[in-house]
């Protein structure tokens, strides 16, 4: 956290309520993230498993044992209303062999109950959606919620684009932090790289010792695959989300305008799915037209029908 934050944090802290919908696997780890930030005055878990949602509360209100701002209860939909924020990581992931379309069919049920209950929704909230099929979710959000697109996205390629800046930065012995591609497109098989934009200071990533052209499309796919190995070990992913999304908060409590690739809708491609986007206090700021090369554009505009179909 920089000094500046510092200073923003007494003041935030005082208004800042987060709320996660859903306390399994990820709204758990989530709030396990938040609290390790200690960036909120109040975290709140709301789940249907009302016995699941208070055993993760006495879980990790252990957590607060030894350092700790934040104070965090389980609330009702109401209390989620009310938030300044409110995560939605409710209902299930794809099962093996699933399609997608068959997990939008039980997700998109969730999603609407779980909309229904929380409306009015406190006109300033931004909401961040990260159950899957994400895009097409978030799409259902936007429309459900009432609120100004914005203040409502999916956590989108975000989580795939830093799997993808972990690789090019272990190939080119480069920190993470200083390579500047993205994962844009569809969280999911139809997302693509922007490689022509993928840059380390200034210089194409193709030009650094350690990357050619031709490993593009396997870096692309390793990217790709990390979540479907991680669930084949483990059975699901739950620490690169639950981190993504704490970071998603504190840019919004702090208003940090990082650059972000978010789902959301985007008007060229008529769709919602990730680009990068200028993420402050109030929601999405802006979306970036990020350059692309002709094979890009095509991948691109492929995600974007496939995804239109879904939705
Ligand atoms: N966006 C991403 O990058 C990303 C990464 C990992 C997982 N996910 C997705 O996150 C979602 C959650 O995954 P998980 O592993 O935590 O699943 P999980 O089964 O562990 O938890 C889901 C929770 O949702 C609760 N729930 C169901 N209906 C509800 C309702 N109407 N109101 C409140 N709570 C309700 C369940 O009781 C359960 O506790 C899945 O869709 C998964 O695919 C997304």
């Amino acid at each position: 956290m920089s000094a500046e934050d510092l200073i923003k944090m007494d003041k935030n802290m005082k208004h800042s309520k987060i709320a996660v919908i859903g306390a399994g696997t990820v709204g758990s780890t989530t709030a396990y993230a938040l609290l390790l930030k200690n960036i909120v005055a109040e975290i709140i878990l709301v789940d249907i498993d009302e016995a699941r949602c208070h055993g993760e509360i006495l879980d990790l209100s252990d957590a607060l044992a030894f350092d700790g701002a934040s104070k965090i209860r389980s609330g009702s939909s109401k209390d989620a209303s009310e938030a300044d924020i409110i995560v939605i990581a409710a209902g299930r992931a794809q099962k093996p062999g699933e399609t997608r379309a068959e997990l939008l069919t039980t997700n998109k049920t969730i999603i609407t109950d779980i909309f229904t209950a929380i409306k009015p929704i406190n006109p300033q909230a931004i909401v961040i959606m990260v159950t899957n099929p994400l895009d097409a979710l978030t799409a259902l959000a936007q429309s459900l919620s009432g609120l100004p697109r914005n203040q409502v996205f999916g956590t989108g390629t975000f989580l795939d684009t830093l799997r993808l800046r972990g690789i090019i930065a272990e190939k080119t012995n480069v920190a993470k932090s200083s390579v500047h591609a993205y994962v844009i497109g569809e969280h999911g098989d139809s997302q693509c790289v922007a490689w022509s934009s993928a840059e380390i200071a200034g210089i194409s990533i193709a030009q650094f010792a350690g990357i050619e052209k031709k490993d593009f499309e396997s870096i692309a796919q390793q990217a790709k695959n990390t979540a479907y190995e991680i669930i084949a070990c483990k059975g699901s992913t739950h620490f690169g989300i639950a981190a993504c999304v704490a970071a998603i908060c504190e840019a919004i409590v702090f208003d940090q305008k990082l650059v972000m690739p978010l789902s959301t809708y985007i008007q060229e491609y008529d769709t919602v799915f990730s680009m990068p986007a200028i993420l402050g206090e109030n929601g999405i700021e802006r979306i970036l037209p990020i350059p692309l090369d002709d094979l890009e554009q095509k991948k691109l505009t492929d995600s974007a029908e496939q995804l239109r179909q879904l939705i």
